[in-house]
This record gives C-alpha cells, structure tokens and sequence, in this order.
C-alpha cells in the first residue's frame, strides 16, 4: 500500500509532514522525507510511525521541493535501507513509490553491476534513472510490470515528476504550491482544486504548469475537481483516538444516508437496478466490507425471492461460480481501492455482468469502474478498524433491499436513528477489563447474528490481538466444543427471537464444559436463564432487520475498551494498513 507526497513551495518540511500524517493510514512500517535545498539533497529515515520522522526532521521556513513516503512493507523487511525515498546510482534523482513492481527481480537480474542497499522493488526502479526528464520516465515506465504511483525529484529542475498504473494518484496546484498526492485529503488548506491520474498518465508539475501525458503519450487535459471539505475529517473531536469518534460517526452517517436516499439522485440509481434484467446476484468485499456483505445476502434473500450470494473478493474468480450478463454484482468498499476487489470487479466487468457499488470515496476506482455507485455517506473514516463505514454500509444495503421489494426504508432508518444504542459505557469497560487478560475467545451467533459475531470477531482480534474465532451457534458442537473449558469464554450474540431457544441450548452445553459465556441480547431474558451467564449485555430492541446495525455499535466499543485495556493504539493496530492496494 504505502501513500506518497510531493510538494512545492514554502516549508516543505511541515508541509510533506502534514501530508504523511494524513496518509498514515496507508501504512506506518516506516516514513521518509527527501527536501531538495540548493542543488543538496537533505534525507529523513525513520523506522515506525510517521511522528518518530516528525522528532528527527529540521525544518525550514524557505522555499523548497521534495518527496515523502510512507510504508507499508511488502517487499523487504522493516528497515532503514528499506524505506522510501530511493535514490539512482549516482544519486542525482530520488523516487517514493506505491504499488509492486512484479518484474522487479528481472529487471536486478538486467542490472547486475548495481549494488542494491535494500530488498525493495521500488529501489530497483529508481536504479534505473540515471538522470530525470519526460523521456527517462517515459523509458522507464516502458520496462516496468505492475502498480504503481510514483513522485520523482532530481537535484536540479523545478519540476516533479510523477506516473500511475493501479495505485491512485491525485496532483494540484495552489496559489503559491504545487502537490502530489496518493489521496486528495493531502490537498486541505493547501489548495482548492485536483486532478485525479488515470492509468497510464504520467507528467510534471511545477509552481507554473502540469504537463500530464495519457497512456499513448498524448498531451492530455484534465476536468478540475472540488476538494470535499464536508468529507475530510482532520482532528478527533476532543476523542482520544479516530475509532471512538468514528464509532460515534455512525449517527451522523446514517441521517445523511437517510438525506440523501430520500431524494431523486439516489433514487434514480436504486430504480436504475430494479430495472435491470438479473436473476442472481453477488456481494463481494473484504475485511469489514465482506461482513457487510454478508449482512446484504440475507436481507436481499428474505425481502427478494432471488439468489444472493456473498464472497469474500479474493476467492470471486477462482469460485467457478456462473458469472454473465443475468448477474448483479455488488462491490463492497469503504475505500473503494482494494486490489482485490477491483480485480474481481474486472472479471465481473468482462464476464458481462452489471456492476453496483458500495463505497466511501465518490471518486475510488471501484465507484468509477461500475454501472451505479450508491454512496454510504458516512465521510472520512481515519482508524485502520472499519467501524461507521460497516454500519452505513449496512444501512445502504437495508435499503436497496426494501427499495427492490417496494418496501419504505426511510422510517425503520428514522427508527433506528432515535434508539440508535451506543451501549453503556460502564458495563462495556467492566467486560473489556475481563476480557482483556485471556488469549482466546469465541464469537457464536445464529443466522444474521453469526454474522455479526464475524465482524465483531474481526474488529476485536484487529486491534486487541486477542485470537478470537467466530462461529454459528449449532457449529460449535461439531468440533469447536472441544476447546472449552475456564480459559475461553465464549461471547453470544442474540438478536433473532425465532433463533433465541437453540442458542441458549447450546450456552447449556457450554456452561456444563466448565466455559465463561458472555450475553449481547436484545431479547427479553427470564431470571432463571440470566443465572447462567457471567455478564450480560442488553441492547435496545428495533425490529429484526435493525439489529445488525443496533447491536454492532456495542460490540466496537468492546473492542476499542479492550484494546486500551491491553495498552495498544487502537488507531493503528500492528501490521495492518485501512487502504489495502495489493493483492
Ligand atoms: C483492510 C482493512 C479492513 C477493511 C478491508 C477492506 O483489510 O484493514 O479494515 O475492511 O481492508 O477495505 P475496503 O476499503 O475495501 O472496505
């Protein structure tokens, strides 16, 4: 993944600072900063998060250019050599990229006499620069096989370079700055407009003009974008971390949702899919996404009498499932970047079949690839854990549902949002602080509820690095059960009355093993029956098809307590990066 920056103008130090912070959720193995001053170059390096590369760097009030990366590491270990910038063999140019160049070991095997200080594919492109112009570019770019976003910088010139090839890339020009960026947010308070790069486009820029080639090497001119102001989200708001914020977010994201599918734009695109012609549908995503897809099958399923089928992206085409022009598939994705989901996307997109997104971001690469895009509205999402873009997902998914089986979907959403149930925040704590000390846990749920034990499995195992395996209730007799005993406490969730007498038969079976078994419920539970449980969790009833959304919010919060419990940062959890572009 990685996100990159390069910048013109004054204080480049702090700016390109900014501009790492903003992108950190790209990765945060490693930073690096390189600032040209007076024909030198001057270069940051530093292990971890982009703060410990804030503390080393000197930084000046004058004029300068520069490029500035931050990694997360595919190829390479974590270290110093390893970290971006990269530098020619005569040092005169310095590159930052993001993406994987897959000829990388090829390409070595061309270059023998270089020595290589590191293990990354993007040193090996920037070896074979020997000095920077349109046409080196250009004769690079022609070898390279891969993805690719890259900012390049010479030691003289008043140029920066860059080119994009499946890694989003994004260039502005302010007033008195000239930027490049793997994301628009790098652009606040700097300048008004960009250009989002198209596969293919390389160029320049500088304080003056952009040149931007096209993929046939035409000159190319691109229509100006708006920054979205209302999308941005630059500080915690008095939170103490991103998540808890975002967590509370999911209000506001479902009252704009409920907004703007009242009106005519959004309403024009749900008309638009009840008229395709489709006889199965498909939901695909990963991570947080994939869960809310799951969530998707079973609405579409119990309101429409159509086959839904939910993947997880990188397995769509290896499924051999019957894809052609009778199929709807909806692709799932706060970022709308992933690489795996774009690539089942593609496979859907030749098979024929129409194409439905659910996405954050207006402008991804998901939402421009498909037929119909139906926002989530839930704006910036900052924590690496996906928390109000599931619930808005979700909420998008209620109403397509209810929008193709005729049905109102503004007043359950209005319901929702006067008993929306953040849970106590008292109790919460008790149980992280409980939890906090095992190893191990299980998730169990029926139906839709074992859905939900999937995300909430996910979102704790994220960032507590707890293992924490999600299972349906009536599974866990088949094996899991050997497992139990004091040391795993098993965590149900119980939203569907219809399911509620199962599961508490198989909360007996693990109470009788010697296992801790913890509640989440919504359903009315006799004394008798609450004897048997260690804690127990109660959420405010809605109807049935709520609840996913309902209870979720609670289970978040969980893991957020208990992930500070255990002292970690909830906002950037080991190894993980938000925005994942590699497949
Ligand atoms: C990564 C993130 C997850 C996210 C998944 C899908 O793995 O760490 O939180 O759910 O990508 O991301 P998307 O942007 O496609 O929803």
């Amino acid at each position: 993944m990685c996100g990159i920056i390069g910048y013109i103008g004054l204080c480049p130090e702090q700016n390109l600072l900014n501009g790492l912070k903003k992108l950190e959720y790209r990765g945060y193995d490693s930073a690096g900063m390189t600032v040209r001053r007076e024909g030198r170059f001057e270069t940051y390096k530093e292990v971890g998060q982009v703060q410990n590369l804030a503390g080393t760097v000197v930084y000046k009030e004058e004029f300068g250019i520069g490029i500035a990366h931050t990694r997360w590491a595919t190829h390479g270990k974590i270290s110093i050599e390893n970290t971006h910038p990269h530098f020619s063999v005569s040092g005169e140019v310095a590159l930052v990229h993001n993406g994987i160049i897959e000829n990388f070991e090829e390409l070595k095997e061309k270059n023998k006499d270089v020595t290589y200080l590191g293990q990354t594919d993007s040193e090996v492109v920037a070896k074979m620069f020997e000095s920077l112009s349109i046409n080196s570019l250009r004769k690079v770019l022609k070898k390279l096989v891969g993805s690719y976003a890259l900012a390049l910088l010479s030691k003289e010139g008043d140029y920066l370079y860059f080119a994009k090839n499946k890694s989003p890339l994004y260039i502005a020009k302010g007033k008195e700055c000239a930027v490049i960026a793997s994301d628009p947010s790098c652009f606040s308070g700097l300048c008004e407009n960009y250009y989002q790069l198209d596969d293919g486009d390389y160029g320049k820029i500088s304080l003056k003009n952009i040149v931007i080639y096209n993929k046939n090497h035409k000159i190319v001119e691109k229509t100006p974008q708006k920054l979205d102001f209302n999308y941005l989200s630059e500080d915690k708001s008095g939170y103490e971390h991103f998540m808890i914020k975002e967590i509370y977010q999911s209000r506001l994201a479902l009252e704009n949702i409920i907004e703007k599918y009242s009106h005519s734009e959004m309403k024009e695109n749900l008309s638009k899919i009840k008229n395709y012609n489709f006889d199965r549908v498909y939901l695909v995503g990963c991570g947080t996404a994939y869960h809310a897809g799951l969530i998707g099958e079973h609405y579409l399923r119990e309101n429409i009498n159509i086959d839904a089928y939910c993947l997880v992206a990188s397995e769509f085409k290896d499924s051999n499932l019957l894809v052609d022009n009778n199929s709807l598939c909806i692709f799932i994705s706060q970022s709308g970047e992933t690489a795996d989901s774009i690539s089942a996307l593609e496979y859907c997109k030749e098979k024929g079949a129409k194409i439905i997104s659910i996405t954050n971001v207006e402008y991804s690469t998901i939402a421009k690839m498909s037929d119909i895009n139906l926002p989530i509205f839930a704006g910036q999402e900052r924590a690496v854990a996906s928390t109000k873009a599931y619930f808005a997902m979700c909420a998008v998914l209620f109403i397509l549902s209810n929008y193709l089986k005729g049905q109102n979907y503004i007043l359950p959403l209005k319901t929702l949002s006067h008993k929306i149930d953040f849970g106590n925040d008292i109790s919460l704590k008790k149980l992280a602080k409980t939890l906090a000390v095992y190893k191990n846990l299980f998730f169990i749920g029926r139906g839709v509820d074992y859905v939900t034990a999937l995300e909430a499995s996910l979102k704790l195992k994220e960032i507590t690095y707890i293992f924490s395996s999600a299972l349906p209730s009536g599974e866990l007799k088949h094996g899991s059960l050997a497992l139990i005993d004091s040391n795993l406490p098993c965590l149900i969730i119980a939203t569907d009355e219809r399911q509620f007498a199962k599961t508490l038969n198989n909360a007996s079976e693990i109470k009788s093993r010697g296992g801790k078994l913890i509640l989440f419920t919504s359903l009315f539970v006799e004394k008798d029956v609450e004897e048997n449980f260690d804690y127990i969790i109660k959420i405010t009833p809605l109807p049935r098809d709520l609840m996913p959304m309902q209870i979720i919010l609670s289970l978040q919060k969980l893991a957020y307590f208990t992930s500070l419990e255990k002292g970690n940062d909830p906002d950037k959890p080991r190894n993980l990066a938000k925005s994942v572009t590699v497949e």
